[in-house]
């Protein structure tokens, strides 16, 4: 999910009064985040092409940049920075922008970053070991990566300009120009107008140019690495976004003591951010792969290490535990869970169609059992639709579906299901066959 704050919705700009707006940072299910410079609900794009590339260099110089400017430059001191940190003081910032927007007072800026250092806010942690997806479309020839090196070595002698980039996301079939054009031609104008330097890797400035049909939203990134990012270290091949998980377990709303489990973790996503969001619940994650379970044993270490120096004292640990089990034959009594939280395999890049037919209804059958009967629910996760729509159908008496949340992952279209346990008892099958079939 993307959050895009409007400066008109934010209050006085100064600098501590942002600082507590940007708190939006500490926001668990968004993984990015955009201060809107302008909306334009219904853009008449021309119909040639020269036409509407005109129109995007135009617009850069009559667009309101500088509250939204104000907000970026306070925002760095809680951006959460990609593997290599830039380090820029708000005072090289306030130079780099230029003259051309409101300058902010000096002494909000050393009062906000006094506060802005002791929040907690600034509780994150990098992880070198991710590479950053980015499906960014920037004009060609507004940077070229040649010049790099020979602006490293520039940069420690000459007053800085800041450096910034255009990325453009398109969806739309009417338009008569590509993403790439848009944010050349943009790019350029922003790049006149500013007197910045184009650079696609090494940016300080992100100008997003976000156009659907004829909506076209005109940003600057907030965030610098996905707020996702958190949690894991050691990575599957179906890793869920934190966020995600997140979102999942709010579902089913846990309350202090309750027992949460994912039958099918994985590396473990979704049972480490439920024991570091909830962590009066108990989680137990499980896995039929003893790999799998190991990535997930890795990942629980690697945050308590964390926790470990960042508090620098003992840890009290995280209400966790990893265990290996087959999802259909859980080593748990019958209603002793309250909660089950699982992203299912898809029988994509995890397991298979085929074999989900067999998998759905049995674990489906055996979360059943070990669920609370009356109080208990589930949140599952499958983008395998067709074949749980089956599996579930036939155990209407244990399972009512309350709700579904669509939800694309990496493309495809996926589904949250939320599932209440029934008051039924459940019923071993050795007893129904007992019922059915006593010949006396
Ligand atoms: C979609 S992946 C889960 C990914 C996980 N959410 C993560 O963030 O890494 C599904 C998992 O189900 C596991 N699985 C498949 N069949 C299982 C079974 N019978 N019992 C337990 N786990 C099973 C697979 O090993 C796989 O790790």
């Amino acid at each position: 999910m993307c959050l895009s704050i409007f400066t008109s919705l934010l209050g006085p700009l100064s600098p501590p009064a942002l600082s507590k707006q940007l708190q939006v940072h500490c926001l668990r299910s968004v993984d990015n985040l955009f201060v809107v410079v302008e909306e334009f609900k219904d853009f008449q794009f021309k119909k040639t092409k020269e036409e509407a590339l005109k129109d995007f260099e135009d617009l850069a110089g009559k667009l309101p940049w500088s509250d939204p400017l104000k907000v970026w430059e306070v925002n760095t001191c809680f951006k959460k920075k990609k593997t290599k940190c830039k380090k820029m003081s708000q005072n090289s910032n306030k130079e780099r922008i230029g003259n051309r927007r409101d300058k902010l007072d000096e002494k909000d800026i050393r009062g906000f970053t006094d506060n802005a250092l002791d929040s907690h806010i600034l509780d994150y942690y990098e992880n070198p070991a991710i590479k950053e997806e980015i499906s960014t479309l920037v004009g060609d020839d507004l940077a070229s990566s040649k010049d790099e090196t020979d602006e490293h070595s520039k940069e420690e002698t000459e007053p800085q300009v800041l450096k910034f980039r255009v990325t453009c996301n398109r969806a739309g079939e009417k338009h008569c120009f590509t993403s790439n054009e848009a944010a050349r031609d943009f790019g350029g104008a922003v790049q006149d107008h500013f007197k910045w330097k184009a650079d696609m890797t090494n940016f300080d400035v992100e100008v997003l140019l976000n156009i659907h049909d004829n909506e076209m939203v005109v940003g600057i990134a907030l965030t610098e690495e996905s707020l996702h990012r958190r949690n894991i270290t050691h990575f599957g091949p179906t890793t869920l976004r934190s966020t995600l998980a997140y979102g999942m377990l709010r579902l089913c709303a846990p309350q202090p003591t309750d027992i949460i489990i994912d039958p099918m973790c994985g590396t473990g996503a979704i049972p480490i951010e439920g024991a570091t969001e909830w962590s009066n619940c108990y989680h137990i994650a499980g896995d039929n792969s003893p790999l799998a379970v190991k990535r997930a044993a890795n990942n629980i270490s690697s945050l308590l290490t964390k926790s470990q120096i960042k508090e620098s004292k003992s840890s009290w640990g995280l209400p966790i535990d990893a265990i290996q089990w087959d999802s259909c034959n859980l080593p748990l009594r019958t209603g002793s869970v309250d909660i089950i939280v699982t992203d299912m395999p898809f029988g994509k890049r995890m397991g298979s169609k085929k074999r989900n037919w067999n998998l759905y209804p049995a674990c489906l059958r055996e979360m059943s059992r070990v669920c609370r009967p009356g109080t208990g629910r589930a949140v599952l996760l499958t983008q395998d639709k067709k074949c749980f729509a089956k599996a579930l159908s036939g155990m209407g008496h244990v399972w009512r579906k309350v709700h579904t949340v669509w939800v694309n992952i990496g493309g495809l279209h996926a589904a949250v299901y939320l599932l209440k346990r029934t008051p039924q008892a459940f019923v071993h099958s050795s007893e129904q066959d007992g019922e059915r079939g006593t010949p006396w």
